[in-house]
């Protein structure tokens, strides 16, 4: 990655489908600091003489090609099934292969218009009920499947939290090939922090719309690692907060990535200054390279979007130009204008 760009205010298009399979050129493709190789990219799809190519909605010819890659194993997943073990949702997952796990099978879960409350009880060390052992005996068993899971699709259940998808006492992650996780439409309340953003975790896909999350930690939306997509669309967020402390690593970039927070309540932009500690909003665009997507919204033009806008004017002949779709709610005097405009 030959620039890092910090952009975070703009509206893409994302009319495009490119997993559709009519690819004629699919060439084996191992992005660079993803320990994976598993992945095709259709070149036809990115171009690789333009840097910022924005048509299928991925800046950079490697970014584009990452998040439009298919996988060699793309439909051969097998599949496990979610058992209720409660009548308050709670769940475990089964194979319904019977004790048949293979270390060369890859995983997924779908289980949609359910009644889960809950993240499944073995996942991870999150549930400590005693009687899990009186449901399955085997609970413990599932830690291997747990490596092997590529996708899952929870939406539209009634899952309250997003537990951290590691070892809360080790921080070992057993999701490190999670690719796609739907868990939109639900009644999420909260999220651990650090839920999407291990080093470990190869997330391409998060989906966390229409559901109920009013805060949101700083460190579950963006990651050290690449990621495609996270969507936090249709929640009830109205601030950040940063309740691990977590800091940036100044020998470390962060991203690519984009982030959607259409349709929340954030009235103000996210002090990422003093959210990370950060000496100067300069200091940020160095390491970051992800997109927060805060289009068709009211923002105060309040003294927190000034650096910002100062940035802006830095980056509007990169990316920055075009997707500018932002007005002021406040103070009266800028009301209806476009932020854009201020400069
Ligand atoms: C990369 O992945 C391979 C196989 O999945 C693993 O053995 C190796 O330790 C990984 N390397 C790093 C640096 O994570
Ligand atoms: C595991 O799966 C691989 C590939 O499908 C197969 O070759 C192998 O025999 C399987 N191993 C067991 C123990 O079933
Ligand atoms: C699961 O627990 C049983 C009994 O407690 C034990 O025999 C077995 O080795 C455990 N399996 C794993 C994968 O830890
Ligand atoms: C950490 O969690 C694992 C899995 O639940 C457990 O086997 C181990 O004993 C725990 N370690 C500590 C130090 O609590
Ligand atoms: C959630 O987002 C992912 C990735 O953007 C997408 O594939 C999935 O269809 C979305 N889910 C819904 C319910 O729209
Ligand atoms: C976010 O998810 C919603 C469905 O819940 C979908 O309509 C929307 O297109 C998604 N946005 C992005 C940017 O993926
Ligand atoms: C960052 O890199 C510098 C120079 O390579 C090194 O001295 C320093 O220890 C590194 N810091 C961290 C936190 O890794």
């Amino acid at each position: 990655m030959t620039q890092y760009i910090c952009m975070m205010i703009l509206m893409m298009p994302f009319g495009v489908n490119c997993e559709a399979n009519q690819c004629q050129r699919r060439q084996r493709w191992s992005p660079s600091g993803l320990n994976r190789t598993d992945l095709l990219c259709c070149t036809d799809d990115c171009d690789s003489n333009e840097d910022y190519s924005t048509a299928l909605g991925y800046p950079g010819f490697e970014h584009c090609c990452t998040c439009n890659s298919q996988t060699e194993w793309s439909g051969q997943e097998k599949a496990l099934l979610i058992e209720y073990i409660s009548a308050s949702g709670k769940s475990l997952v089964v194979d319904p292969d019977i004790s048949r796990f293979n270390d060369s099978n890859l995983y997924k879960i779908e289980h949609l218009y359910g009644v889960m409350t809950e993240i499944p009880s073995d996942v991870c060390d999150w549930d400590k009920d005693p009687r899990l052992k009186v449901f399955s005996p085997h609970a413990n068993e599932s830690i291997k499947y747990w490596l092997h899971i590529v996708q899952i699709d929870f939406r539209s259940n009634k899952i309250r939290k997003v537990e951290s998808l590691h070892f809360k006492n080790t921080t070992i992650n057993l999701l490190t090939q999670l690719r796609h996780l739907d868990v939109s439409y639900n009644q999420i309340v909260s999220m651990d922090p650090a839920c999407i953003s291990q080093p470990t975790q190869n997330l391409f896909f998060a989906n966390f719309s229409h559901n109920k999350l009013r805060e949101l930690d700083i460190t579950n939306a963006f990651t050290v690692n690449l990621i495609c997509r996270v969507n936090y669309t249709s929640n009830i967020i109205e601030n950040f907060v940063n309740a691990l402390g977590f800091t940036l690593d100044k020998n470390k970039t962060y991203g690519p990535g984009y982030v959607s927070f259409h349709q929340n309540k954030i009235e103000r932009f996210p002090d990422l200054t003093s959210l990370l500690g950060l000496s100067s909003l300069a200091e940020f665009g160095q390491l970051f390279s992800f997109e927060f997507d805060f289009d068709d919204y009211q923002l105060n033009c309040d003294c927190y979007l000034e650096p910002i806008l100062r940035m802006g004017q830095e980056l509007k002949d990169v990316l920055w130009r075009n997707y500018f779709n932002i007005y002021c709610a406040n103070p009266p005097s800028f009301k209806n204008k476009k932020v854009h405009s201020l400069n």
